[in-house]
């Protein structure tokens, strides 16, 4: 059998015999998988620094790489918060560079195949809520996936029923548990004096790379969208298809919709500049709700 017949679950093996030969014991199960964002790398520093281990993709089998600006394309191991093992992307693979759908997913079935129970996801994404502003954060509890109600979808193809059903269920997606320990989090790690909110909304997920332009917005707006980006909702698909629990946050770095038109113009200088801005608190949440739920 070539290596292009390899299943994605036997391919997750491979990746996952590979990375287990390189991790002391104690990282060998990670508990959380962390994906970071456009501009929130910064939470792989969380990692105490004696634990840590890091691969390049391009050294895990079958991993997919990322070209964009601003994703550094490493997989991070080591203990969060002192004692939870963790293991974190910096940078992600977008369907956009051209990767297929469902390969943009595969490091969760990797993830899954490491014992990890859950993910959180970070974003980057462009407001449609108006009551958003650049630099709010917003706790994902649900999605509009235009793409995979087309046909381009991650689960598309013979199911592997190593990981999960034929048809599984998504009105479950945003675990409710893990979003009460998100704002149970926000309120310990926002000081009084910020005017950082944060919100729960709908993300909508678009192919890229072009930004939307201002009547796709309004269309997305209109549809129930708060918060529109080109990743995460291939993963959340993937993961709660092999039964992990799914924690979401977008930063809001830009507004997509009702600016003005030179206000309302996206860029990804922009995108990198409000992520580097806001990434601190972004950061806090995520380490402070992953103790929370964690560390009982
Ligand atoms: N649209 C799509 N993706 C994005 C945006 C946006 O406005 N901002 C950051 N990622």
């Amino acid at each position: 059998m070539t290596k292009i017949d390899l299943s994605s679950f036997e391919r997750a093996n491979e990746a996952v015999s590979y990375l287990r030969t390189k991790l002391p014991e104690i990282l060998q199960q990670p508990q959380v998988a962390i994906v970071c964002g456009s501009g929130l790398g910064g939470l792989a520093d969380t990692i105490e620094p004696e634990s840590r281990i890091e691969f390049d993709y391009a050294s895990i089998p079958h991993f997919p790489r990322s070209t964009v600006v601003g994703h550094a394309g490493k997989l991070v191991f080591g203990l969060l918060g002192q004692k939870i093992p963790a293991v974190l992307m910096v940078g992600r693979a977008h369907y956009y560079e051209g990767h297929s759908i469902d390969q943009v997913a595969f490091p969760i079935r990797v993830f899954k195949q490491l014992q990890v129970n859950t993910v959180v996801l970070t974003n980057a994404a462009g407001g449609l809520n108006s009551e958003y502003d650049v630099g709010d954060i917003v706790l994902l509890n649900d999605h509009l996936f235009l793409a995979g109600l087309a046909g381009t979808h991650p689960l598309r193809g013979a199911n592997e029923d190593e990981f999960g059903v034929r048809f599984p269920p998504l009105s479950d997606a945003y675990d409710l548990d893990l979003r009460r320990h998100a704002h149970q989090s926000w309120k310990k790690i926002i000081s009084p004096e910020s005017k950082r909110k944060l919100h729960e909304g709908v993300y909508a997920f678009c192919g890229g790379p072009t930004y939307e332009t201002r009547a796709e917005s309004r269309m997305l707006r209109m549809l129930g969208a708060d918060v529109v980006g080109m990743s995460t909702v291939p993963e959340i698909v993937t993961a709660r298809h092999c039964g992990l629990r799914v924690l979401a946050f977008s930063l809001v770095t830009n507004r997509a919709v009702f600016a003005l038109l030179e206000e309302g113009m996206a860029g990804h200088e922009e995108v990198l500049e409000a992520g580097r801005a806001a990434a601190i608190d972004m950061q806090k949440l995520v380490v402070e709700t992953i103790v929370d739920v964690f560390d009982r």
